[in-house]
C-alpha cells in the first residue's frame, strides 16, 4: 500500500480537493487498491469540519463527493506516510518542523515535484468561486504528474 497525505493550511480549502482529485485519478487509471489517501492541515482551526462549501461544490461539478473532516498534521503522519504532498512553501515549512529525527518520508510540492518545486497552489480561502475553480484545474493535472512519479517510484513495490 502507498500512502499519500496531502497537507494545506486550513485542511479544508486545498488539500481535501486535492485528495479528492487524486482518488479520481487513481480510480480513473485503475490504481485504487495501490493507494491509501488522506489530508490534513498545519492549523488546528477546523478540526472536524466538512471541507469548505466552494471545494464541495467543484468536486460535485466534476462528479465527485468530498467528506472528509478536517484534521490536524501531526509528527507521526512522517511514520504513518510514504509520501507528504503541501501546497505551498509555507506548508512545505511548517511541515518540515515536526518532522521526527531520522525519519526521511519525502515531502513534495503537490505542483512540481523535481524540476521546478517552487510552484504554489494558491491558497483560494478569502478569493471566490473562480478561485476555487482555478485551484481544481491546478490540482487536475498535478494529480497526473504526482500518480505517475510515484508509480515510476515504486516499480519494485507495485
Ligand atoms: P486551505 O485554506 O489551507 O486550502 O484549507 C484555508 C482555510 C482556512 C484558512 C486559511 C486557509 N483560515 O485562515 O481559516
Amino acid at each position: 500500500m502507498i500512502r499519500v497525505l496531502f497537507v494545506c493550511l486550513g485542511n479544508i480549502c486545498r488539500s481535501p480537493l486535492a485528495e479528492g482529485v487524486f482518488i479520481q485519478t487513481i480510480k480513473n487509471n485503475k490504481k485504487s487498491h495501490l493507494f491509501h489517501v488522506d489530508s490534513a492541515g498545519t492549523a488546528s482551526y477546523h478540526i472536524g469540519k466538512l471541507p469548505d462549501i466552494r471545494s464541495r461544490q467543484v468536486a460535485e461539478e466534476n462528479g465527485f463527493k468530498l467528506t472528509h473532516r478536517a484534521r490536524a498534521f501531526t509528527a507521526n503522519d512522517f511514520n504513518n506516510f510514504d509520501y507528504i504532498v503541501v501546497m505551498d512553501k509555507q506548508n512545505r515549512m511548517d511541515v518540515e518542523s515536526k518532522r521526527p529525527k531520522n525519519n526521511t518520508t519525502p515531502v513534495l510540492m503537490m505542483r512540481g515535484n523535481n524540476t521546478n518545486n517552487t510552484l504554489e497552489v494558491p491558497d483560494p480561502y478569502y478569493g471566490n468561486y473562480s478561485d476555487f475553480v482555478n485551484v481544481y484545474q491546478l490540482l487536475s493535472s498535478a494529480c497526473d504528474e504526482l500518480l505517475e512519479y510515484i508509480l515510476s517510484s515504486n516499480q519494485n513495490n507495485v
